[in-house]
């Protein structure tokens, strides 16, 4: 089993990474192959709706820094996104590698009723972060993520969040997230 996590903070210790990388840590003692990108240190592009992943290729045509990082998620068995909460939204490093996975859609994706160039079957699992302690904000963001996430063939989708952190590393005061991800971790790994 392979397992990927794209970590969407500009923090490398901060809370989203802290949780994500206990996660990864999860999946290495389990045997999983496991690869790391932290988005804030690679130069890459939006979408730029050339849409030629849609005509004259099966692949998003840009080159840039996010070649790998898209090669490696098509690969991937489990998919771990981590981000932070910016102005009510997921990070913007992790959103334009988002918007670049549309070259992850077959041609005629608005009509097929499998819309993804993935193997079906993936697992997911997306890790937020706010400062905001109150859980009912911000409650939009995975599920509108996950709709994508099921066209693209991941199945089954699990949501870790932590509110009410701030400072970076604040999470490591919250043994109850480390659980949580503990929990998850094993989840993924059964079935
Ligand atoms: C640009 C920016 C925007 C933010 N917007 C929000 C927000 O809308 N809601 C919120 O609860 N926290 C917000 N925060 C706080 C972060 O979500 C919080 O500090 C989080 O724990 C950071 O995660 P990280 O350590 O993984 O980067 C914002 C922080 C920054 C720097």
């Amino acid at each position: 089993m392979k397992a990927v996590c794209l970590l969407g903070s500009p923090r490398t210790k901060g809370n989203s990474a802290t949780l994500a990388n206990h996660f990864m840590q999860a999946m290495q003692q389990a045997g999983v192959e496991t690869k790391s990108f932290a988005l804030n240190n690679l130069t890459y592009r939006g979408c730029q709706a050339c849409y030629l992943c849609k005509t004259k290729a099966d692949h998003c045509v840009l080159e840039d820094d996010l070649n790998p990082v898209l090669e490696a998620v098509m690969q991937t068995d489990i998919l771990v996104m981590a981000t932070p909460v910016y102005f009510g939204n997921v990070s913007s490093q992790l959103k334009t590698f988002f918007d670049r996975t549309f070259s992850f859609l077959v041609p005629d994706y608005h009509v097929a009723s499998y819309k993804s160039r993935l193997a079906p079957g993936k697992k997911s699992v997306f890790i937020m972060c706010q400062g905001n302690p109150d859980e009912n904000r911000f409650t939009d963001v995975f599920p509108n993520l996950e709709f994508f996430l099921q066209w693209f063939g991941f199945a089954e989708n699990h949501l870790i969040r932590a509110c009410g952190v701030r400072d970076q590393g604040e999470v490591r005061g919250h043994d109850a997230f480390f659980r949580q991800i503990e929990d998850v971790a094993r989840q993924v790994l059964q079935r």
